[in-house]
């Protein structure tokens, strides 16, 4: 296991850093690669620990990517805090922290970009035009950029993970994608770094969307048909101050095709405003 006492190095050109991976894969080390948007929270502490148990060394990397943020969205007032995040890293042992800036990650005349079609276009792809086809690109070009064995993801965002398991697929990229569990506040909400949008009235109202997800899993569990489930479901998040629900839906947790009843692995999930605040959750049908 890495010492978690040991020096986190931190790179922000792609050169060192490359450097200092190859050395240790030439040692016969594994590496592990967590990407994230900082902001860091006890749920990306949680992917960097298991990410501990998978390889002998991780790469925890922090870009705020622009290409994923539609022109309405909040790329601007994104949390930043890059000091508190390398702390926060240090303290669970992360070997390296990779921290692009944007023109080293676009340099001037960048023009490539991955579309991911099928079901990344629907769910979230639907609201967030061009939204899975930044984070397809971006995760891409970090993981050519680590040449990591394996990367970490959270089922907090399920389609996100469900993205990029087929993009790394389709073209024939060589790393295993690990989902971890989401982690939740004691009341249930998902641990997100824009739970700090919240005001102190929403903070409350909050959970409740993981509440009405559970509910709904557990009707579906017990043979009930999904679609009064999910009316009932919108009702009772429209009355909790959740508008607009963006969706709540009922999928195949493997293919994320809608499903009438859940048969096989099924996923229920959705999106909602929160006065300015977009939540996301999902959770899993126990069959
Ligand atoms: P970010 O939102 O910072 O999340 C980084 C990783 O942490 C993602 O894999 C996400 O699913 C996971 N995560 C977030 N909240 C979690 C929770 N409560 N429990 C467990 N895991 C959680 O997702 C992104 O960044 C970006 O889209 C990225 C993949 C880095 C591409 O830019």
């Amino acid at each position: 296991m890495p010492d978690p006492t040991s020096p986190l190095l931190h790179f922000d050109a792609l050169a060192p850093m490359r450097a200092q991976v190859r050395a240790w894969r030439s040692d016969g080390e594994t590496i592990v690669l967590v990407p994230t948007m900082g902001a860091l929270h006890a749920g990306h502490l949680a992917l960097v620990e298991h990410a501990r148990g998978l390889g002998r060394r991780v790469v925890v990397s922090i870009f705020v990517n622009p290409t994923q943020f539609g022109p309405n969205e909040d790329f601007g007032r994104y949390p930043r805090d890059i000091a508190a995040d390398l702390g926060l890293l240090r303290g669970v042992g992360t070997d390296a922290a990779w921290v692009p800036d944007t023109a080293t990650m676009y340099p001037e005349g960048f023009s490539t970009r991955i579309k991911v079609t099928g079901p990344s276009e629907d769910l979230c792809g639907a609201f967030r035009p061009g939204h899975f086809s930044g984070v397809a690109t971006v995760v891409m070009k970090l993981v050519n950029q680590v040449q990591p064995d394996a990367a970490l993801f959270g089922e907090k965002d399920f389609q996100q993970l469900h993205v990029i398991r087929r993009a790394m697929r389709d073209l024939d990229r060589d790393v295993a994608i690990h989902g971890m569990p989401t982690l939740r506040e004691a009341d249930g909400l998902a641990l997100s770094s824009r739970n700090r949008y919240l005001n102190p009235e929403e903070r409350i109202a909050a959970p409740r969307l993981h509440a009405v997800l559970t509910g709904i899993a557990e009707g579906l569990a017990a043979g009930k048909d999904a679609g009064p489930l999910l009316e009932e479901g919108r009702t009772l998040l429209e009355a909790a101050g959740f508008t607009p629900v963006q969706y709540l839906e009922a999928r195949d947790a493997d293919t994320l095709v809608p499903i009438a009843r859940a048969t096989g692995p099924a996923r229920v999930l959705a999106a909602a405003y929160l006065g300015r605040t977009r939540l996301i959750d999902n959770v899993a049908v126990a069959l």
